[in-house]
């Protein structure tokens, strides 16, 4: 296992099934007990050019419960990027003011990008439709907490597949652990073949479908994701898909009794109300599960655990 300290979290194809391991077992016991004074006089530049909620709210509560400090820009207009300076130039500036940088921005790649210029840490929360390697991390940390294991697991993905880069790290992920997958999208939104080109080097199984009735029974987790409105091009093309996949308690009657649902959310419209009472739910624990995650990832780069 490579050391995690000054490491950066780009994509989830840079980690060993060992060292995924090794970042969940950690998370694990920062969800038992938190150190809050860890990461004391350290600071967390939280650089969010795309919108978010849960991930840079996670990033700066995980670094202030740890007793760090942040530094952090919520919207590109509010940085010299809405002068024009560029990610490579906004990172060796910012890097100068912090010891850690989160990341959220629109370019594919920028993540990358700005690891090459860094001296600190990069942790990637997002860019464009490539990945979004810390919520894979909290992604598995459910899935493993909900069924105490990955492998042999059938897991539908559903929805937005083409630009979902939450789906493209978590099926990569899912793929390395030996568990069994269902593409479950309109096939204007399946997955990207190089990511399926992935699994099939991974040796990973998953199938392609349009409808999830026929396969919820065979079902451990139903990963339901939003169509994301802001990646399409043509808007004519959204109205057609939009709907494409609403859960109901109708839908819920079939399946397994470990069966959960899980969505890295923001949700519009694709799990109904009424779902949020049943034992199926697991998604809102999910996002509780960033915080942990995130404070594991950040004490691990910054070689304190
Ligand atoms: N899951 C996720 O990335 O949520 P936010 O967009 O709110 O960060």
């Amino acid at each position: 296992m490579k050391p995690f300290k000054n490491r950066n979290i780009i994509s989830i194809k840079d980690f060993t099934k060992e060292e995924i391991m090794h970042i969940l077992n950690t998370a694990k016991k920062f969800k038992i007990k938190v150190n809050p004074i860890l990461l004391k006089h350290k600071i967390l530049a939280s650089l969010f050019f795309e919108p978010s909620t849960r991930t840079r709210f996670s990033f700066e509560s995980a670094m202030e419960r740890l007793g760090g400090s942040i530094i952090s820009l919520a919207e590109a207009k509010s940085s010299s990027a809405s002068k024009g300076e560029s990610v490579s130039d906004s990172i060796k500036i910012v890097d100068k003011y912090c010891d850690v940088i989160a990341m959220r921005h629109s370019l594919e790649g920028s993540a990358r990008l700005a690891s090459e210029v860094s001296n600190n840490p990069i942790l990637n929360g997002g860019d464009g439709a490539n990945q979004h390697p810390t919520q894979t991390f909290l992604d598995l940390f459910s899935i493993l907490e909900t069924q105490k294991k990955l492998k042999g697991l059938n897991v539908a993905l559903v929805g937005d597949l083409k630009y979902g880069r939450t789906t493209h790290s978590l099926a990569y992920a899912l793929g390395m652990f030996g568990a069994r997958l269902f593409f479950i999208a309109p096939p204007s939104l399946q997955m990207p073949s190089y990511v399926t080109h992935d699994l099939k080097k991974l040796k990973a199984k998953y199938s392609t479908h349009t409808e999830p009735e026929r396969i919820m029974p065979k079902l451990d987790i139903f990963y339901a994701t939003r169509i994301q409105k802001e990646r399409f091009g043509d808007p004519m093309e959204y109205e057609k898909v939009k709907d494409a996949y609403i859960i109901t308690n109708k839908l819920l009657t079939k399946v397994k009794k470990n069966f959960k649902i899980l969505h890295p959310l923001p949700r519009v419209n694709e799990i109904n109300y009424e779902v949020d009472n049943t034992p199926y739910a697991y998604y809102f624990e999910q996002a509780n599960n960033g915080l942990f995650v995130r404070e594991a990832l950040l004490a691990l780069v910054l070689g304190k655990v």
